[in-house]
């Protein structure tokens, strides 16, 4: 495989500009105003997969104001079912089932009078599902990643550009209330100028049964995935927050990377102990290896070292780091304590010779989306360990486009970080050469404010 990128990949939105502007499509603003805007309308969504995480999306959605789940869509005429009730137990009315097949979401973005698509299928339609969604006149929201290719991700910018829709990823780890407390601290200044930032994405998919084995012997979708790509294949948990941190898109922009994994021992070992030694899935190859380390330069000379590992045991940690040139701060986003989560420690003195907590900051440099909205979102999330930082997340979305503005999180930031997978891929087939980096803003970082990611919507 050609580790660098084609010229088609690099330019793939040009023609799309031309096409936007000759229309006199709007384009979708990357900032944020911070002025009130009164509120205009209700939200029409329609929610794409209710499995595991589109159930919890959907009760969420629930839980908004001003917002209606007015259409439900899955493979299985079960699940819509249940998203009906949950939607008339919420006094809105029987929403639209569309359970018809792969494509029947086509029908649905077609056929109802929606603002938004909300995407919780498996990875592989998620592009899709977006596309015809803008195509369609909708906003969409798809789970992560946004696109597992670097067409789909420019596919999902032009789409975005020349229909004049939003399009973002719901990067829920952006929300976690230490990572907006470390991105309120980065703005300030607390770290000097920033050097450098770790993040992982480490848990133990096999054991979770997370979509990796089915019942009846065969692999289940990110099991597939596992066995058939060598990659960072869940980058945006970690990117996602770095990204905010460092401006990118908004001031800064990933230039090229690196990427090297390890060799594969943890599907077969996985599939051994669930169906036995001489099962199929024990004795075939996997192209995943269990460690992928990946690491990113950034134009103004920022390092991020991302690490992704799903396939070997390792308890859950969503671990970070920012190295600055003043001070530096270490640990789990998570924000519960006990044995499970690292302690998050800072140093800002100066001097670096020992640890502060980075709780202490609470106090004086707490998120206002967290200091204002914290206290609603604990008393209405849906699931007790995601559910504040979804309902944030949510609030944030829902209530922007509801008053017809730029949502906080965009389409160049789903592209820009679900890209991680893709150019990660051709890396780690290349004895890690190093891979340049699509602008997908095609030069608007430069000019990009970065107050979307400081605003709380009102
Ligand atoms: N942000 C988070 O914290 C978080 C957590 C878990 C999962 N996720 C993401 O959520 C997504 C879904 O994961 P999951 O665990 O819920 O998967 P899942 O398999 O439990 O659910 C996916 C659902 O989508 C339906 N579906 C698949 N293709 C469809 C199509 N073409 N049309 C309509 N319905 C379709 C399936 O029938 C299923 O009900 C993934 O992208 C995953 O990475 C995110």
């Amino acid at each position: 495989m050609d580790p660098r990128l084609t010229r088609r990949e690099m330019l793939a939105g040009c023609g799309a500009v031309g096409i936007g502007l000759a229309m006199g499509t709007a384009q979708p603003a990357l900032g944020l105003r911070n002025d009130p805007v009164a509120v205009s309308k209700e939200l029409k969504v329609g929610v794409v997969g209710i499995g595991r995480r589109g159930s919890t999306l959907l009760r969420g959605l629930l839980q908004q104001d001003g917002v209606r789940v007015a259409a439900v869509c899955d493979l299985m005429p079960q699940r819509t079912a249940q998203a009906q009730g949950w939607v008339e137990e919420a006094g809105q009315g029987e929403p639209a089932a569309y359970t018809r097949g792969e494509t029947d979401y086509v029908r649905m973005c077609e056929h109802e009078d929606l603002d938004l698509v909300v995407v919780a299928t498996d990875w592989k339609s998620h592009t899709p599902i977006c596309v015809a969604a803008m195509k369609a006149g909708k906003h969409a929201a798809t789970e992560v990643p946004a696109a597992l290719t670097v067409a789909e991700c420019w596919q999902l910018v032009n789409t975005a550009e020349q229909t004049g829709r939003q399009c973002v990823m719901l990067e829920n780890y952006c929300y976690f209330r230490h990572a907006m407390l470390t991105m309120n601290l980065v703005h300030r200044g607390a770290f000097g100028q920033l050097l450098h930032l770790e993040g992982r994405t480490q848990e133990n998919w096999i054991t979770e049964n997370w979509h990796i084995f089915e019942e009846d012997g065969t692999l289940g979708w990110c099991g597939e995935a596992m066995a058939r790509r060598d990659a960072n294949q869940y980058p945006t948990h970690a990117v996602g927050p770095m990204a905010m941190w460092a401006d990118i898109n908004r001031g800064d922009r990933f230039e090229y990377l690196v990427s090297m994994s390890s060799k594969a021992v943890g599907m077969a070992q996985g599939a051994k102990q669930r169906f036995g030694d001489g099962h199929a899935l024990a004795k075939r190859e996997y192209a995943q290896g269990d460690a992928n380390t990946t690491l990113l330069r950034t134009a103004n000379g920022v390092t991020m070292c991302l690490y992704f590992g799903g396939t070997a045991p390792q308890p859950w940690s969503p671990w970070f780091r920012v190295q600055g040139s003043t001070g530096t701060v270490a640990g789990d986003l998570y924000d519960a304590s006990g044995e499970r989560w690292m302690d998050k420690k800072i140093d800002t003195s100066g001097h670096g010779r020992r640890w502060g907590n980075l709780a202490d900051r609470l106090e004086t440099d707490d998120h206002p989306l967290w200091a204002e909205l914290g206290e609603t979102a604990r008393l209405k999330r849906v699931r007790n360990w995601s559910g504040t930082y979804d309902y944030l997340m949510l609030y944030q979305l829902t209530q922007a486009l509801r008053r017809g503005r730029a949502a906080p999180m965009n389409v160049y930031d789903a592209a820009t970080w679900s890209a991680v997978t893709a150019l990660s891929e051709r890396s780690v087939a290349n004895r890690s050469r190093p891979i340049d980096f699509p602008d997908f803003t095609r030069g608007k970082w430069k000019t990009t404010p970065r107050e979307s990611m400081d605003a709380v919507v009102r």
